[in-house]
């Protein structure tokens, strides 16, 4: 695993300069009638210029050349899996759960752009508003190109193999068990060493932040100083046919360059790639009787212009003590007006032991009943009610979303992963009704 330096902090002003160039950054100013190095500078906005200070977010990045210097955009139809279109399929409201994603032959060279796939989402990239939630299954680095999202910000979950991700704000080394946000229009390209597999949360609305601690007071939860960034980091390198792939309202597109991208020697300001171990997630739940809503896990959040209500949650069910008397300590059987995406990095997640496996996925959608399984039901029924461990080994997490999610045809078909037998995991239940 490489060592790489990380900064610690949210949404923090950081500054960062490559020790080989001391004195990068300029003092008291942002754009200096000449750069040290003969750098250029260039901001990166992102959001508007007005927004409140709370919430306005911008990086001056000192680079070897500006982000322009490249030929023009083109078409880039490699991969039909990445898309939009949200009106592929008809309509799907049951429970959905699939099998692990196939993660390509090694026969096959698949990168990490080639191995995007979209599984469902909702919402308009052009008005800004919805989110998508992708897998991504790939074997190869991707060499001499780039990737940045016009659309929104990517949430990436790792799943199996761990990611090298090359940034314009430098280096970072992302494992399973840890995530990583690359905010919309950031640069960057990912190397792998092997079968790679995971998920991502794309948002289009806004960025993610940590959720309002409320009652539980300053800490708790995912706190702010486990969150790394990256330290500044460059290569002044000549490549001919560099390939700088954006999505663009959905689509793909490459423009060809003949130099890295990855020349910022030094940059500062808030809007920035960051990383979180989940390990390090203070987890809180009751002490007494019955168990917190599941929003007592949230590690990051995209709100809406609702109150209270989220475009996107990212919510854990990490290793934790469970001491809850008279209580049913599995989630309790539901009925949703949010959309949950579920997904699982490793081991076995408590209200379902069997079929949903680590790589797969499931979906319950708006109003869709779900909850424990059979076998989950007796057991936690009848178990004996002393403090225990559970999800040792094990690290589950959720997409959860305010908006009505559509399935694309590759999640519904192609991928033919669905398992068509998933509602047969409640049939069993019995009616224990005695009068
Ligand atoms: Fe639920």
């Amino acid at each position: 695993m490489p060592e790489y330096k990380y900064l610690s902090g949210f949404g923090s002003h950081f500054a960062s300069e490559d020790s080989r160039c001391p004195n990068a950054l300029p003092e008291g100013q942002n754009s200096p009638q000449k750069c040290a190095y003969g750098l250029y500078a260039e901001q990166l906005s992102g959001s508007a210029f007005t927004a409140p200070r709370t919430e306005n977010a911008r990086s001056w990045l000192y680079r070897i050349r500006p982000s322009v210097v490249h030929q023009p955009f083109e078409r880039y139809d490699k991969n039909p899996f990445l898309t939009v279109n949200w009106d592929e399929q008809h309509p799907n409201p049951n429970q959905m759960r699939w099998n692990p994603f196939d993660i390509p032959a090694a026969s096959k060279t698949v990168d990490f752009i080639a191995g995007l796939r979209t599984v469902c989402g909702a919402g308009d990239v052009r008005g800004r508003h919805g989110l998508a939630v992708h897998v991504f299954l790939c074997n190869s680095s991707m060499t001499n190109s780039a990737f940045y999202n016009s659309d929104g910000d990517f949430l990436i979950v790792p799943q199996e193999g761990s990611l090298d991700i090359t940034t314009e704000f430098g280096k970072m080394y992302v494992k399973p068990n840890e995530i990583c946000v690359i905010p919309q229009g950031i640069r960057f390209s990912v190397a792998v060493d092997g079968p790679t597999r995971g998920y991502i949360l794309e948002v289009y609305d806004g960025h993610f932040r940590l959720p309002d601690l409320g009652p539980i007071g300053a800490n708790g939860l995912a706190n702010q100083r486990d969150f790394l960034s990256p330290t500044a980091w460059f290569e002044d390198r000549a490549v001919q046919g560099f390939k700088m792939v954006s999505k663009y309202q959905g689509a793909l597109f490459v423009a060809s360059q003949n130099h890295s991208p990855f020349d910022v020697v030094a940059w500062h300001g808030n809007y920035v790639p960051y990383k979180y171990d989940l390990a390090k997630f203070m987890v809180i739940n009751s002490v007494s009787f019955d168990h917190c809503d599941p929003s007592i896990f949230t590690v990051l959040t995209c709100p809406s212009t609702r109150y209270g209500t989220a475009i996107a949650d990212f919510v854990i069910f990490p290793p934790r003590w469970s001491v809850q008397e008279h209580t049913f300590r599995p989630p309790y059987y539901h009925r949703n007006c949010m959309s949950e995406f579920m997904g699982l990095i490793f081991g076995r997640y408590e209200a379902k032991e069997g079929g949903f496996l680590p790589g797969g996925a499931s979906l319950h959608s708006m109003m869709t009943p779900h909850g424990p399984d059979r076998q989950c039901f007796e057991g936690a029924s009848n178990a004996e009610l002393k403090p225990e461990r559970i999800a040792d080994g094990t690290q589950a997490f959720m997409f959860e979303s305010s908006l009505s999610m559509a399935v694309t045809k590759w999640g519904e078909e192609t991928c033919s992963k669905l398992d068509a037998k998933y509602y047969e995991c409640w049939q069993a239940l019995e009616n224990n009704f005695k009068i």
